[in-house]
């Protein structure tokens, strides 16, 4: 015996007058006066099915029951529709099964909410994520998800690298968020942490001698969530000896076309344009940049040499930057939208939001007394000022200066609807990182990418000199429309030198035998040039199917307080399985 002879989606006129066997789920039912008419689902299509009492008085009967959602299995003879009743928008809409027996095989309840309903509730959503699933986007996403995968293996299998699994029990790795960590009952008191990205262990099959390595490998990190991030997500992971950059930036460009190419059938460009972190910064105020639309950032530094107006003066006096973007078309700005601006800027470190209108011929803005002619002149040829625009000026330090317009010249295409319509895939790679960033906070040098990345040949002089904020790592972004959707760098294989970077981290000697003395070790046991990268898998996948969240293509994701709903994880544990892992929690009691 099979459970059904056909999918929902097989049926066609040329199968008129034959039997058939159908499985699935009431999607819809009609009742026009006695006579049943069905929309029967499973994972390939929808048929209709239709119940007639005169000829099949059982079944008819029984089809009075039916309620959305129930699993049915029904026989019949497939018959052509009458004229005038196809569906031209169903692949079976041709057709129609005229039902001779139904099997109930599982009533369904009613549902917490309609399938073909927009849900705003994305927490219903997800307590219900099984049935959220069965809506027909949802279901898109995990097939494409699926397509995505398959392809990515693919052609890493084809470039010949072997696909390794690495420990989900491992040792801390640092990725700049905080770990997840799992006690142990074996060892008390101590604790594996869960993998922020497998680097380590990639590296180390390097020095085993694998020399091209991939993995769709899960990655855990305790950070604050938001549209694009997850606290766990997966990365397609690559890591290869005796490469170059343009090596590896040339295989990910051939895994995204063929990406693109399965699931798209759409064909991508390649190579893929190449901007110097330094001028995606000058150009566009951030290191992911959208180049989508052009609103460039002009830099003024020369225009306001001498200026008059302190707050300019005071910026390029302390060796900072005056810069501007030109809104066109938005100096309707009302002055509360001007405040909104303000403070986009201030959260980016701005002190504030110098502007201009260009209003019925006058510059309107608090601002234009203290400019020169000569200033406003060059400042009108340099911007291409003309009626109707709306300047916008960051005065501050450089990467202050640059961040704070980039993510002004962001919110002002939102409110444009620059991007409203647009189809545009634009992929690039940022290249060229700075190595290590100072951060004021800790007073301590951090790791850009991450402490294994290679500094650049030509800069290691810097390095000895001691200059760490200008040295330039080999290290690479992919890019696109202003999603960072993956990242990697050559690496460091050599002991003394990867020991020297920790210690510039303010990782000590001791610390670093205790934390990295595995690596530190296998560095020294014949350790190739090597490097790698990985992809964001569920960014990747969000931007193909054209979501806004990652949520919409993970199965089972965690919302926005890192809750899973369906299964309401984390979840308290019991004392006895604490105690067994020596743990006592000291968290407060909700009241
Ligand atoms: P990186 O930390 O840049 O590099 O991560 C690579 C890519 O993973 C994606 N990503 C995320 N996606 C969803 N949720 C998150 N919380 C999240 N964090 C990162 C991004 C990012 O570009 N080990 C290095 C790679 C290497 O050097 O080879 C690494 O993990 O798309
Ligand atoms: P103030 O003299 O501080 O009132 O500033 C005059 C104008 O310059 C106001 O419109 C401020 O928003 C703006 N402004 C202040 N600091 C900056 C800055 N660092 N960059 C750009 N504009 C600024």
């Amino acid at each position: 015996m099979t459970y059904r002879t056909h999918h929902c989606n097989a049926l066609r006129s040329e199968h008129s007058g034959t039997e058939a066997t159908l499985c699935g789920w009431v999607a819809s039912r009609r009742d026009h006066g006695g006579l049943i008419f069905i929309d029967l689902r499973d994972r390939e299509g929808i048929t209709q099915v239709v119940f007639r009492p005169e000829e099949n008085p059982d079944a008819a009967k029984k089809s009075h029951e039916l309620r959305s959602e129930d699993v049915i299995r029904v026989t019949g003879k497939v018959a052509p529709r009458l004229a005038g009743t196809e569906n031209s928008k169903l692949a079976t809409g041709a057709i129609e099964l005229v039902a001779s027996a139904l099997d109930i095989l599982n009533a369904a309840e009613v549902l917490p909410f309609q399938l073909d309903d927009k849900v705003s509730n994305e927490d219903l959503r997800l307590t219900y994520r099984y049935l959220d699933l069965r809506r027909e986007n949802m279901a898109r996403n995990l097939r494409l998800r699926h397509r995505v995968v398959k392809t990515m293996r693919d052609v890493m299998d084809s470039e010949g690298f072997l696909e390794i699994e690495t420990p989900i029990l491992s040792k801390s790795t640092p990725e700049g968020a905080r770990d997840f960590l799992v006690p142990s009952r074996l060892t008390p008191g101590a604790f594996y942490a869960l993998p922020q990205a497998p680097q380590q262990y990639k590296q180390l099959l390097m020095v085993a001698g694998v020399e091209k390595y991939f993995q769709i490998a899960r990655c855990f990190r305790d950070e604050d969530l938001r549209a694009d991030r997850q606290p766990e997500f997966t990365q397609l992971d690559v890591e290869a000896s005796f490469t170059t950059q343009d090596e590896i930036l040339a295989l990910m460009e051939k895994v995204i076309a063929a990406v693109f190419r399965e699931s798209k059938g759409i064909e991508i460009p390649t190579p893929f344009p190449r901007l110097t972190y330094k001028d995606a910064m000058n150009r566009y105020g951030s290191d992911k940049p959208d180049t989508r639309f052009g609103m460039e950032i002009t830099d003024l530094g020369d225009v306001f040499r001498d200026t008059q107006f302190k707050v300019f003066r005071g910026a390029l006096d302390s060796g900072g930057v005056v810069k501007a973007i030109n809104a066109k078309g938005l100096a309707c700005i009302t002055t509360g939208q001007i405040e909104n601006l303000t403070e986009l800027a201030k959260q980016a470190g701005a002190k504030g939001l110098a502007f201009i209108k260009v209003e019925n011929g006058e510059w309107k803005s608090p601002i234009v007394k203290f400019f020169t002619d000569a200033e406003k002149a060059a400042l009108t040829e340099r911007l291409a000022i003309k009626e109707g625009d709306l300047i916008l000026f960051g005065a501050d330090k450089w990467e202050t200066a640059c961040e704070t317009l980039g993510r002004v010249r962001l919110r002002v295409a939102e409110m444009l609807g620059t991007l409203k319509d647009s189809t545009a895939l634009n992929f690039l790679w940022v290249v060229d990182f700075p190595l290590l960033a100072w951060n004021e906070e800790e007073q301590k040098w951090n790791a850009v990418h991450h402490p294994f990345t290679r500094p650049c040949a030509e800069d290691l002089p810097l390095l000895e000199a001691g200059e760490y904020g200008k040295i330039r790592a080999v290290a690479y972004d992919v890019v696109l429309n202003g999603v960072e959707i993956g990242g990697g760098s050559l690496r460091i294989h050599e002991s003394d030198l990867q020991s020297k970077m920790f210690s510039i981290l303010g990782v000590d000697a001791e610390k670093q035998q205790l934390l990295f003395g595995h690596i530190l070790k296998a560095f020294q046991f014949g350790a190739p040039p090597h490097g790698g990268i990985a992809l964001g898998l569920d960014r990747l996948v969000m931007l193909i199917a054209g979501e806004e969240s990652i949520r919409d293509v993970i199965a089972f994701p965690k919302n926005n307080r890192g809750v899973e709903m369906m299964t309401q994880s984390p979840a308290e544990a019991d004392f006895k399985q604490l105690r067994e892992l020596y743990i006592q929690s000291t968290a407060k009691k909700q009241p």
